[in-house]
């Protein structure tokens, strides 16, 4: 039995799809549980990149199934076109696999996310306007229309008539917006989706499950990572779902004592996209170098991202919070060239030592980073095996791995499948 879980250990855009790829090679099926297509996945094969947003990563290998499973909030529009792309590139879809518990992306929601993100002006989150937190908020309030709808006419009639009504309302009489629904439009352009996606429906959870049992290797791609975690993260500066390993069995509809190992994805740096407190970003020319080397631009929005030094107080959050049972420390290749890196130790607020990451959100904003600094190394990005990494980067890796207590398995020294080095 191998059931592997990959999070996201920081704020998203670790690099986990890259690790999925390198390990979906020896795995049956890959399973996205949460998230939507806020999710930027990309992985570069030969020079040729491939970015996907609903689709699971393990897609490239013909092998493969991949599983969105109940947990995920899918745009129809968005997963189509996705698949076409996918199709474009001579890849095939057949052994996509779509749960028909999955909550469904609706044109209202993205309108929401937009119209609300307005209305919070200055306190705004930067979300992705992909619809993400509204759908959470209808699944949750228990009026979502699912996948399983779809296939019994009158009640996906009837939740869609009863949506639009409502949506209607709100978007005219609580935010004076002018974007006003037709039901008999929404009902036609979505059945057109679904009936495509049809297909590709399936009870995801039997299919994760037998394959777990069945001895096969699953491997389970997180989105987002544990700070916009919507319980542990820099709430609300967060996105509405459980990127945490725990939201995986929710997400997947898999029980704990099916998993085998918790993967955490960090690069050797941090960024985040959108807004909320982050104590080592870097405002000067460092943020910017690591921002340009390290093509730090969103891969959904295209929005630059906010870089900082490594920070050792979220990663060891991460380790507790998901229990890690490894690391893989992505793009310390960015890193060369620097004559002094630093990591975070730990924080200093009001002059006392802060060792965890504290829930408050105005406590994290007061929060100063303590700094330890390690002498840098220079161009690695042709180095296959961890014998021949220069010491330096070696006392970096060791340094992450002690003080983030979890074992550092694999070092990312480029984008591309190959540039990944086991760690003996
Ligand atoms: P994800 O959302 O966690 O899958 O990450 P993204 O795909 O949004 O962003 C990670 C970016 O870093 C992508 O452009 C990857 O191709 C790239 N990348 C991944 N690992 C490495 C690495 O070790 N070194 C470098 N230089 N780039 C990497
Ligand atoms: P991957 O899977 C980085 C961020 C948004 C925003 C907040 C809420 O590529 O790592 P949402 O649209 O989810 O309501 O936005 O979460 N965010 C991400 N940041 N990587 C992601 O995914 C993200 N998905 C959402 O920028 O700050
Ligand atoms: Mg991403």
């Amino acid at each position: 039995m191998s059931a592997k879980v990959i999070i996201g250990a920081q704020w998203g855009d670790e690099g986990k799809a890259k690790i999925i790829d390198i390990l979906s090679e020896q795995s049956d099926v890959v399973v996205r549980s949460q998230g939507g297509n806020n999710a930027g996945h990309t992985v570069t094969v030969n020079g040729e990149v491939y970015k996907f947003h609903l689709v699971p990563s393990g897609i490239l290998y013909p092998g493969t199934t991949c599983v969105v499973g109940n947990g995920v909030v899918i745009d129809p529009k968005g997963i189509l076109e996705e698949i076409a792309l996918l199709h474009n590139k001579g890849i095939s879809t057949e052994n996509l696999r779509i749960s028909l518990r999955a909550h469904i992306v609706m044109p209202y929601h993205k309108t929401l996310d937009g119209i609300k993100e307005e209305y919070r002006g200055n306190s705004d989150i930067g979300t992705t306007k992909k619809g993400i937190g509204p759908c959470y908020m209808d699944k949750a309030e228990r009026s979502g229309i699912r996948m399983c709808d779809y296939l019994n006419p009158e009640i996906f009639e009837a939740k869609v008539r009863e949506n639009v009504e409502l949506k209607n309302s709100i978007i005219k009489n609580v935010y004076n917006g002018d974007v006003q629904f037709d039901a008999d439009q929404v009902l036609e352009e979505y059945r057109g989706y679904l009936k495509q996606l049809e297909p590709y429906f399936a009870d995801t959870t039997v299919i994760v499950y037998d394959a777990i049992k069945e001895g096969k290797k699953v491997l389970f791609e997180g989105a987002q990572g544990t700070l916009l975690d919507i319980d542990l993260g820099t709430y609300p500066y967060v996105t509405s779902s459980h990127p945490v390993t725990g939201g995986v069995c929710v997400g997947a509809g898999v029980g704990p004592t099916l998993i085998d190992d918790c993967i955490g994805v960090m690069k050797g740096y941090v960024t985040r996209v959108g807004k909320g407190p982050f104590p080592t970003e870097l405002f000067d020319e460092m943020g910017e170098q690591i921002r340009n080397v390290g093509h730090e631009f969103g891969t959904t929005t295209g929005r630059p991202r906010r870089t900082g030094w490594f920070d050792a107080v979220i990663g060891k959050f991460a380790v507790r919070t998901s229990g890690l049972t490894a690391i893989a420390l992505n793009k310390i290749d960015v890193l060369a060239d620097i004559d002094k890196v630093k990591i975070c130790v730990a924080y200093k607020k009001d002059g006392a030592l802060v060792k965890e990451f504290p829930a408050s959100l105005e406590d994290l904003a007061k929060c100063e980073p303590v700094y330890e600094e390690m002498d840098g190394w220079g161009d690695i990005t042709n180095i296959r095996s961890y014998s021949e990494l220069p010491e330096t980067a070696k006392a970096y890796v060791k340094r992450v791995e002690e003080l983030c207590g979890a074992k550092v398995t694999m070092v990312g020294v480029g984008p591309n499948r190959d540039q990944n080095i086991y760690v003996d």
